[in-house]
């Protein structure tokens, strides 16, 4: 037996009050009552179990030891179901939750929306806000409630004309809105380098970052830098974006007393992601890569943006700063995510799971609340969903996991180099010649 196994047997035994030595001069548990079939793995069948057992021991006229070895493993699987069950219990509890919309512990649930969530962050108007990816979907949805809120917004995007016309509608709402549209393509290194410059030379103060640009491929194809590009995309620019306005976001914070906060929209999905992240980015970085598998790859992105979250808050706190960094997974919704995969078997796929499907007002929600709400302040490297913190997997809480990505994206996003993976080392290497 494990040191956890046992200890979860020596809490489900302390839970059913299970006495472990019982003598002759001990009384016998009244009455016993079996559990239902229903309540097969549950803690009553641990304690039916402890007091069959200590009514055994009862008629003995030795003390003895109420659990023998063979005891001790029926009780370990018992407390295994149990658990097993609690989970699929908690999980459908989950599901309720959702579907009806309570709120969490901050008030707020799934069916809340950015404007509700933002009702009591006060004035935004001295907030200078970047939002990636606000041309249509989540990112439109959060840029029109933080403008509403009264925050300056500069909203860099690949296509300008598609970035005026989102600013057009917001103008067309909140003609006071202060919005600056910006040329940026993150899955282009160079793109991302050039955006942060001019931007440095408007001189403006930054408070607050929303990687929330995002892209769902469906066919394989590889980044100007060498990137397979859904992660070139999601994360790597990303990555890159906001280690170079680090600088101006601290000391903005210093100079106005504001705390910034970074946040990156991730997606739960990030757990479907099993195995080696590195070795895989590095066999779908080549080029006609048999392994590349369009949803495998999504959630690999969206694991990099928890794990990156998880290694810059812990940097963060180290530099002292007056800055924080969150994610968030904004709920399944339809948007142009899925532009690349229209069709049929889509339609039926959204048909289907349309009472899960949030509206785009909500699936805004928790980014909006993450970004603004008063109660965040301090908060850090944690993961949202519906509003409210959730716990991340195994894998997306692994502090070795998450250095591990960052000195990969640090030599990946290295001026003039060109990243390149050694399968047999399962390292990135980088050829400067290549540029
Ligand atoms: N929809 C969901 O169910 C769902 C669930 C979980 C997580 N998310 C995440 O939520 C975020 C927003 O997605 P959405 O659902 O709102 O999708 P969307 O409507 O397709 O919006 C994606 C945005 O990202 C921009 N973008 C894509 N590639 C870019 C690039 N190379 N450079 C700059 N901008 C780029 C798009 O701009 P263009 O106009 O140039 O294409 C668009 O503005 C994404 O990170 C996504 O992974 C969505």
């Amino acid at each position: 037996m494990t040191n956890t196994e046992s200890s979860s047997l020596t809490t489900a035994i302390i839970k059913s009050s299970a006495p472990i030595l019982l003598g002759p001069d001990r009384s016998t548990p009244k009455t016993l009552v079996s559990p239902s079939p229903f309540d097969l793995y549950s803690t009553t069948s641990i304690s039916f179990f402890s007091k069959c057992k200590a009514a055994e021991a009862a008629k003995s006229d030795k003390p003895r030891c109420l659990f023998d070895s063979t005891d001790l493993s029926t009780l370990l699987q018992l407390c295994k179901a149990s658990m097993q069950n609690k989970k699929n219990n908690l999980e459908m509890f989950e599901t309720l939750k959702y579907l009806i919309g309570a709120a969490g512990a901050s008030g707020y649930g799934s069916k809340s929306t950015g404007e509700q969530v933002t009702e009591n962050c006060g004035d935004l108007h001295s907030i200078t806000a970047i939002i990636t990816g606000a041309t249509s979907g989540i990112g439109a949805e959060t840029a029109r409630v933080l403008a509403k809120r009264g925050a300056r917004l500069v909203l860099p995007a690949r296509s300008l004309k598609a970035a005026e016309d989102a600013k057009a509608r917001i103008i067309s709402e909140d003609p006071d809105a202060e919005i600056i549209v910006m040329g940026l393509d993150l899955s282009s290194l160079n793109s991302v380098r050039n955006f942060v410059s001019e931007f440095e030379s408007f001189n403006l103060p930054l408070n607050l970052l929303i990687n929330n640009a995002g892209k769902f491929a469906h066919e394989h194809a590889i980044s100007e830098d060498g990137i397979e590009m859904t992660f070139a995309t999601n994360y790597l620019g990303h990555f890159l974006l906001t280690k170079l306005l680090l600088k101006k976001m601290i000391e903005t914070a210093k100079t106005t007393g504001i705390q910034g906060r970074i946040v990156n929209v991730s997606s739960s999905i990030y757990n479907w992601f099993s195995g080696d992240t590195i070795r895989y980015l590095g066999q779908i970085s080549r080029n006609k890569s048999r392994e590349f598998d369009p949803t495998r790859a999504y959630a690999l992105s969206k694991l990099a943006n928890v794990l990156h979250t998880k290694e810059l808050a812990q940097r963060l706190k180290q530099m002292e700063t007056n800055v924080t960094v969150n994610c968030v997974h904004p709920g399944v919704v339809r948007t142009r995510l899925t532009r690349e995969r229209e069709g049929i078997v889509t339609d039926m796929a959204f048909f289907l799971t349309s009472k899960l499907l949030k509206t785009v007002p909500q699936a805004a929600a928790t980014t909006c609340y993450v970004a603004t709400h008063p109660g965040l302040v301090n908060v850090t490297g944690k993961y949202f969903s519906d509003c409210n913190e959730a716990s991340t997997s195994k894998l997306g809480s692994n502090s070795t996991e998450a250095a591990r990505l960052w000195t990969a994206s640090e030599i990946m996003v290295s001026r003039g180099s060109k990243a390149v993976f050694d399968p047999l080392t399962s390292t990135f290497d980088y050829d400067i010649s290549m540029k």
